[in-house]
């Protein structure tokens, strides 16, 4: 992978109108092509480009093109019982799936107080905040995880068992911003991986292991070697139990739960989407989760509560005085703030992967601000 510094700004309705057109063309509806073209140009305008329009082509595009998303796919019901559900997300685009699933949860939780649906046989869905987020506006607490392909070695491993499982956790709050905390059960992600190989960048220390039991840096090879099993990202605490690498593990291992058994689907290294060295569907699982608030007593003095609960702990002593102390979702949603007006950045690798796509499919009405 070539190095290169070349950044871009885009406006983020360019690039979503984009997105969108390519996968109306592709035989997407168009309310999913919305929700895809949305979560994905979403995670770029909120400082999240390892899952953006970087992942579009690779992750999504491409695998339509060869017959491993379906972009007709329908989910479906496949069992219901009061609160809870599980859905067939039938191999469509995990975006759609997922936004149908947290919305179940959110209307069984209307009716119910709480509601919990498993997904079964979906794709990568992106960022998890997104699904999480749909529940603030319902004065809902919103929670989702997902499992992915295996890139991640247990505590005291070097094999990659299990995928980066991130969990999000959104909360109404009455204070500048809600609360949302998204993010990986690893110390880095696989998307910021490739994100410092697009840039050309060495990865810090800590991050991987290889085989040999050694850390890894070079993000290139390490890419190459996550898909032979060569190398692995590391759980959040790391390679040793001193740094508290088994809670990570444990913390990925209740999303990998949490994601497979209750929807009784794959797991683990089923989820490669190799069999004999062949692509095959991902069958990804996920979990949605919504808590009416309402069931529990006046919701704006449980908004009140948590707003001055994240106030206090952004008042605690700072360990410099320039460092800021945040808490979760702020950095997001102050990021997403500039990006409406200064667009978002795209590096020259996701340049050349747009222009093959409006070749491919003919969409000569856009005019990029890098061509
Ligand atoms: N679909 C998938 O398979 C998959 C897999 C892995 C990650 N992801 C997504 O990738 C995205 C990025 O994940 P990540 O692990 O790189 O996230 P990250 O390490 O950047 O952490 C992000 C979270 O930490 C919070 N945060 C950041 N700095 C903070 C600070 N100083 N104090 C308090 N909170 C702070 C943010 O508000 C956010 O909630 C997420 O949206 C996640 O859902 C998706």
């Amino acid at each position: 992978m070539a190095a290169n510094q070349d950044i871009v700004f885009v406006q983020i309705p360019v690039l979503r109108a984009f997105m969108k057109d390519v996968l109306l063309t592709l035989g997407v509806c168009a309310a999913d092509a919305e929700t895809v073209s949305e979560v994905l140009s979403e995670a770029d305008a909120r400082g999240i480009p390892s899952h953006g329009v970087a992942r579009f082509k690779g992750f999504y595009a491409d695998p339509i093109r060869q017959g491993i998303i379906n972009p007709k796919a329908i989910p479906t019901i496949v069992r219901d019982v009061q609160a809870t559900a599980v859905v067939d997300g039938n191999f469509g685009l995990g975006h759609p799936i997922g936004r149908f699933a947290m919305d179940l949860a959110i209307k069984k939780a209307k009716k119910f107080g709480l509601g919990f649906v498993t997904v079964r046989n979906s794709n990568h869905y992106g960022i998890a905040g997104w699904y999480a987020s749909r529940a603030l506006a319902n004065n809902m607490i919103g929670i989702t995880g997902t499992n992915a392909r295996p890139s991640v070695a247990p505590t005291n491993s070097v094999e990659p068992m299990f995928g980066t499982n991130p969990i999000a956790f959104a909360m109404p709050v009455d204070d500048e911003f809600p609360f949302v905390f998204d993010a990986a059960t690893t110390i880095a992600q696989r998307g910021k991986v490739e994100t410092y190989a697009r840039l050309g960048k060495t990865l810090p220390d800590g991050w991987v292991i290889g085989e040999d039991g050694q850390c890894k840096t070079e993000p290139a090879s390490i890419l190459s070697e996550l898909t032979k099993g060569k190398a692995a990202l590391l759980p959040i605490g790391g390679i040793f139990e001193e740094t508290g690498s088994h809670k990570g593990f444990g913390f990925a291992t209740i999303v990998e739960i949490l994601s497979s058994v209750l929807q009784q689907g794959a797991f683990l290294q089923q989820l490669s989407g190799m069999q004999n060295g062949k692509r095959v569907p991902n069958c990804i699982g996920h979990f949605f989760a919504a808590v009416n608030m309402e069931c529990f007593g006046d919701v704006e003095e449980m908004k009140k509560h948590a707003g001055e609960l994240l106030k206090t702990l952004r008042a605690a002593k700072r360990r410099t005085p320039e460092q800021e102390i945040f808490t979760a979702g702020i950095k997001e949603l102050r990021t997403a703030q500039r990006s409406e007006h200064q667009g978002v950045p795209v590096d020259s690798e996701v340049i050349a992967e747009i222009l093959s796509l409006k070749k491919d499919f003919s969409l000569s009405q856009y005019q990029f601000p890098f061509e």
